[in-house]
């Protein structure tokens, strides 16, 4: 079979799709409180595209993806195409980041699909903490979408997104939560994806001191081996049914291993999340390429993944990557 391989002999098996822009929520870190510019609805895949896509990857080795967004789930029709993706036998994982807000209602039908966990993001266990970061008053709605998410047979892994003063008062109490929960908590990195760069912070909290903070406390730690191209380093704390890991998504020391490529929701395929989007998918297909022009894309293309989001950064000839994770896809 015909292969995504990278010139530094990486196998590229793993999809990031973001199916919108779009997002119901205003995290501080991802954008500023009045939203960001959206793109007009026809620029965006439609899902039609995005099976094709998906299923000309699969076909290229691809066996996992993660829909993402904005927010996935504010997209109409977003359960269909999950439906009809779950069809596609070559894909052995499809995963889902959300914020939560709408989840709710689909859990029952996500558990008889194909859907093999969720990331929820959830940056404070505290409802006014939580409400301010998003700007939203929906910590209600996800602290209920998190209890029923765990007693589904859906795998659940939590994303908190370290915020210097904000949140990281509550790092032990995330970890905490594994005592009793089968999940995966991820701290991960800020990162100056929020429309307008890096925010002012009184304290840098990168990968190290999130470690040693909560091997500080809890000292009965062991690593996890999850596979040699996790996005995160994880550790459990013995006898704890749970997980915690930390995701080094700034200092990028995971790189190495990588097997993603990304497209965005208009179509813009990505070697890294830090590059600057290599081609659009979008117009190549509405343009009429065959199949066999799209494999024969994605096969060159990836050949010239970046070895790593530094690398990839400095090529982009910009100062400092800042348009919203939304944007980007989460
Ligand atoms: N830094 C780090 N993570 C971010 N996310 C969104 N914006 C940022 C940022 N600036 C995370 C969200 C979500 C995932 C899709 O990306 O919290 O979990
Ligand atoms: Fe929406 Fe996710 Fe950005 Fe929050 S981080 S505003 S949930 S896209």
């Amino acid at each position: 079979m015909e292969q995504l391989l990278d010139k530094f002999g990486r196998k590229i098996s793993y999809l990031r799709l973001a199916v919108t822009d779009r997002c119901n929520f205003r995290c501080q870190y991802c954008m500023p409180a009045e939203g960001i510019q959206i793109v007009e609805r026809a620029e965006l895949l439609t899902f039609k595209e995005m099976y094709r896509i998906t299923r000309v990857l699969s076909e290229l080795g691809v066996n996992k993806v993660r829909l993402t967004g904005g927010e996935p789930f504010v997209r109409r029709d977003f359960m269909k195409f999950l439906e009809s993706l779950s069809f596609n036998d070559r894909l052995d994982q499809i995963n889902i980041t959300t914020n939560g807000a709408l989840i709710g209602e689909h859990i029952a039908a996500l558990e008889k699909m194909k859907i093999n966990a969720v990331n929820l993001s959830i940056d404070s266990l505290k409802e006014e903490n939580f409400n301010t970061i998003v700007r939203r008053k929906s910590f209600q709605k996800v602290i209920q979408v998190l209890n029923d998410l765990e007693q589904s047979s859906i795998r659940l892994k939590l994303n908190i997104v370290t915020l210097p003063g904000v949140n990281t008062d509550e790092i032990l109490d995330f970890v905490a939560l594994t005592k009793e929960k089968d999940i995966a908590v991820r701290f991960i990195e800020e990162m100056p994806f929020n429309g307008k760069g890096l925010r002012e912070t009184k304290e840098l909290w990168n990968y190290t001191k999130i470690y040693d903070h909560i091997t500080n406390h809890f000292q009965d730690i062991e690593k996890i081996d999850n596979g040699k191209s996790s996005t995160s380093h994880n550790f459990r704390v013995k006898g704890y049914k749970g997980t915690f890991g930390i995701i080094p998504a700034f200092t990028r020391t995971i790189c190495g291993d990588c097997n993603r490529i990304r497209i965005t929701a208009t179509g813009l395929f990505k070697n890294c999340l830090f590059d600057q989007g290599v081609f659009n998918v979008r117009d190549f297909i509405r343009k009429g390429a065959s199949d066999d022009d799209l494999k024969q894309l994605f096969i060159n293309t990836v050949h010239h993944k970046p070895e790593n989001g530094f690398v990839a950064e400095k090529m982009r000839g910009t100062d400092i990557v800042s348009e919203s994770m939304s944007t980007i896809g989460g």
